[in-house]
């Protein structure tokens, strides 16, 4: 038996990390960032989720030799152009606080009849000197006020279209079907599993 090909996942993030390695299974070793001894902040300087996966995953290719894969995730909001998008994590500030950013995001809707909102995940995968850029969307809407406690980030006030429950009323399995992070790991693994 060949051994599996080591490939490394530009997060610290165990979560996604332990989804990944169950699906996976045994083709691929999935490698941490701190698993390689990348133990830097990467910036993420880029104005697009595309920008920021593929800065990540370059890095890692040129510093350290591996391939590499890298994700980045945005809400976007059709009435506000696009935002918070690449500025989900900070959008109300430096220190990442998601009920802060709820709260910015819902006195930025307050009064809105348009209330249309997408996340999307942008994967970058780099293997050998190919990059590949994979995406995956949920379509849904930002309601008026927070509902469930599961979850994270803006998981409270975003309801999918498929569903009468916001992210955080669902399961994380029941999520993961239908979730921006769950359709674009699903083109990853379907890219990974026919190499
Ligand atoms: P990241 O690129 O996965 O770190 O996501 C950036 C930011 O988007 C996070 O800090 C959250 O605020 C938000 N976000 C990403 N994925 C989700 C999700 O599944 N539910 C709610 N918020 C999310």
């Amino acid at each position: 038996m060949t051994n599996p090909k080591k490939i490394v996942f530009a997060t610290n993030n165990l979560h996604k990390l332990e989804e990944i390695r169950d699906i996976i299974g045994g083709k691929f070793e999935i490698l941490s960032l701190k698993e390689i001894g990348c133990n830097e902040d990467i910036p993420e300087t880029a104005d697009t989720l595309e920008g920021n996966a593929e800065i990540k995953a370059r890095y890692i290719k040129e510093h350290y030799g591996y391939d590499c894969f890298a994700d980045d995730t945005g809400l976007e909001v059709e009435t506000l152009g696009g935002e918070p998008g690449v500025k989900s994590a900070r959008y109300a500030g430096e220190n990442h606080d998601s009920q802060a950013n709820m709260e910015l995001l819902l006195k930025n809707m307050h009064g809105k009849e348009n209330r249309n909102a997408r996340f999307r995940t942008v994967i970058a995968l780099i293997m050998g000197d190919e990059i590949t850029l994979m995406d995956g969307i949920v379509e849904g809407v930002i309601t008026c006020e927070r509902a469930g406690d599961s979850g994270f980030g803006y998981d409270p006030i975003f309801r999918p279209l498929e569903s009468e429950l916001t992210f955080a009323q669902m399961s994380s399995e029941d999520k993961n079907k239908i979730s921006h992070r769950g359709r674009a790991t699903a083109k990853l693994i379907d890219k990974l599993e026919n190499i």
